[in-house]
């Protein structure tokens, strides 16, 4: 989905929470406000605020040539086109632009903390961090897919993903990561064909807090162990 792209939703009334990015205009900076609202049949969700406001951030560009050669060390883990086959180390192949410099920069500044990533980043230079970016970036994921007695948990994740839960507050999925999980480019990460597995350990880090964002950790908080892993069956079938 390009960033100006629209999403049409269909059929289906949803109420709930959703953010909104609010630029100042005399001192620029973005405050993030809670907004109620109900979205009816075939009403469209504009998701071109995102795209005007980061703007302004896309000067500094990575190089996708010179990111492969600085690959070696993250092959062993994550495979050569970042397409990982062992479940607790997450596919980074066509993740949105953006999202892999700023995961890189956060580990090194140890604003998201993981004992292995740790010791990669920490001599990445901000340059490195924005070609691996470029590289992995510009990669196609492999979708994953679930088997047949995973349906039932799937439907119940895709009733979270697709209409969050209004009763706690909890804004749908999609509304920020897109309809099919691709995310959106350089904040909202693509979930879509991710290993069960490691979407799991996140949700359930961003409900403890051991990883920190703003929004993440809101949505995660009311969610049970159940939902969570409903949802993570749902997003490594969902392409
Ligand atoms: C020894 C295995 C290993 C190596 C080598 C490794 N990683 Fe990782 N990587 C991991 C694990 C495990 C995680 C998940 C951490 C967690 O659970 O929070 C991860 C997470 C990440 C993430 C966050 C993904 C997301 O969806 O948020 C990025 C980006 C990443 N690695 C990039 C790299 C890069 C670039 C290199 C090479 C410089 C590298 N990794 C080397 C194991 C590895
Ligand atoms: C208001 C916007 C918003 C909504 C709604 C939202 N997310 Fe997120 N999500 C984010 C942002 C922003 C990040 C990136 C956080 C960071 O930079 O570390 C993220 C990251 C994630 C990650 C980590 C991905 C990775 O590769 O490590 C998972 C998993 C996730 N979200 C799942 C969900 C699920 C499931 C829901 C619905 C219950 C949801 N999100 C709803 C904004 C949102």
């Amino acid at each position: 989905m390009s960033r100006n792209d629209s999403v049409h939703i269909n059929k289906q009334l949803y109420i709930g929470l959703v953010h909104r990015f609010i630029p100042d205009s005399q001192t620029g900076e973005i405050t993030m406000r809670s907004v109620l609202t109900t979205l009816t049949a075939g009403l469209a969700l504009s998701f071109s605020f995102a795209s005007s406001i980061y703007a302004s951030e896309e000067a500094a560009h990575g190089d996708a040539e010179a990111g492969k050669a600085k690959t070696a060390v993250c092959t062993a883990c994550h495979m050569a086109d970042g397409n990982s086959v062992v479940p607790t180390f997450p596919k980074i192949a066509g993740q949105q632009p953006g999202y892999i410099a700023k995961q890189l920069a956060d580990f090194k500044s140890g604003a998201r903390s993981d004992d292995t990533m740790k010791g990669m980043v920490a001599a990445l230079s901000g340059q490195d961090m924005l070609d691996l970016d470029a590289y992995y970036s510009s990669q196609t994921q492999s979708s994953g897919e679930i088997s047949q007695d995973q349906e039932e948990a799937a439907l119940a994740g895709q009733q979270i993903y697709r209409a969050g839960l209004a009763k706690f507050s909890v804004t749908a999925c999609m509304a920020c990561h897109g309809p099919a999980g691709k995310g959106i480019q350089p904040n909202y990460p693509r979930l879509s064909g991710q290993h069960a597995t490691y979407i799991e350990k996140q949700l359930l880090a961003f409900k403890d807090g051991s990883r920190s964002d703003p929004m993440m950790n809101d949505i995660a908080f009311p969610l049970n162990a159940e939902q969570i892993k409903n949802l993570a069956v749902y997003i490594s079938g969902l392409y």
